[in-house]
């Protein structure tokens, strides 16, 4: 096979964003994307050494909380996003991997996600024939899947796509950009600790009681709705959780305090972000989310709590590409 059928350069970067699993009402089902924080990959592709057998290695891993992440591909969300992705498409080549690390580990913003699908659409950039916005969310799933230890696509979705996103089915997969009033931020603080999706997931009781469900799908259902329809108060109302909410706060320093602290004029509400620890309050534009941010903080400050924070806008892209080299070289 010459690789410059298949292949349109041998470089490319990408850049995934931070988002915010389940937006308060939608456990495994919306998603919404933080401007500016997020993670790179930076792809090259050489022809396999050993013929006919991909490889994929990852070459660095650098920025926060590096050093605690797996070089293994198989083990390493990009890597393995990578490796299903050769193997699904029958792509024999091998591809050094370089990360840079923006969202810390554990924190509930979908770290995982934005290195698997930073490394697909840097892949896809690279490709002749690129594949299409399902197949690149199924392969950075597969990545995903090896760190939180479940297929939920409520980051990588919106990491992709952009702006405020749902799934409706995981498999097959069926996912749509839900429009929302423009302008909506979010405020985000992350405690100093670290929880792990899989150790997040494993603790959540496996009933809900009917009245609780009822509350919570009108919740979801009222909360799209007011998003699509700009009806504010109605996405004031729905955005609560008593159903996630109150099973994970516990892992949290002092989680009813900042929560209540995000309260204020123009702030919808706020809820772990996530598996957490962030917590998130979602706004009506960035000064609000700047100010709410400001109380949220002014807890962990009392309370000597060391603690991460960003005040963001819910941008319309998603992951997007920094640069590819026109021209298969070797
Ligand atoms: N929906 C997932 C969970 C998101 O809450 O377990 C993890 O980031």
């Amino acid at each position: 096979m010459n690789l410059s059928d298949v292949f349109r350069a041998d470089h490319a970067s990408a850049f995934g964003p931070a988002t915010i699993g389940n937006m308060t009402v939608g456990f495994d089902v919306l998603g919404g994307t933080l401007s500016g924080l997020g993670d790179t990959v930076h792809l090259s592709l050489t022809p396999c050494k050993t013929l006919g057998q991909s490889n994929v290695s990852i070459e660095s891993i650098q920025g926060t909380d590096s050093e605690q992440l797996p070089l293994a591909a198989t083990e390493n969300t990009a890597g393995k996003a990578l490796l299903t992705l050769l193997k699904g498409e029958s792509l024999n080549v091998d591809i050094a991997v370089r990360i840079e690390k923006g969202i810390p580990l554990g924190s509930g913003l979908g770290g995982s996600a934005a290195s698997a699908v930073a490394a697909v659409v840097a892949m896809n950039a690279l490709l002749q024939r690129p594949l299409t916005q399902n197949m690149l969310l199924k392969y950075a799933l597969e990545g995903e899947a090896v760190a939180s230890g479940a297929k939920h696509a409520d980051n990588v979705t919106p990491c992709l796509l952009g702006g405020i996103a749902g799934v409706f089915s995981v498999e097959p997969l069926s996912v749509r950009s839900i429009p929302f009033p423009a302008g909506m931020s979010v405020a985000v603080v992350k405690p100093q600790v670290g929880i792990k999706t899989e150790a997040a997931r494993a603790l959540l009781s496996k009933q809900v009681t009917t009245s609780l469900m009822v509350k919570q799908q009108a919740r979801l259902a009222g909360f799209i709705l007011g998003c699509v329809t700009h009806d504010i108060p109605l996405i004031q109302d729905s955005f609560q959780d008593d159903w996630i909410e109150p099973q994970r706060k516990n892992l949290i320093p002092h989680f009813d305090a900042v929560k209540e602290a995000a309260a204020g004029e123009g702030v919808y509400g706020a809820s772990i972000s996530g598996a957490g620890p962030a917590i998130f309050a979602l706004c009506k534009d960035l000064a609000t989310a700047e100010n709410a941010l400001h109380r949220m903080r002014k807890v962990y400050e009392a309370t000597a709590t060391g603690a991460l924070a960003w005040a963001c806008e819910i941008p319309a892209e998603g992951a997007y590409i920094l640069q590819e080299t026109e021209g298969y070289s070797a």
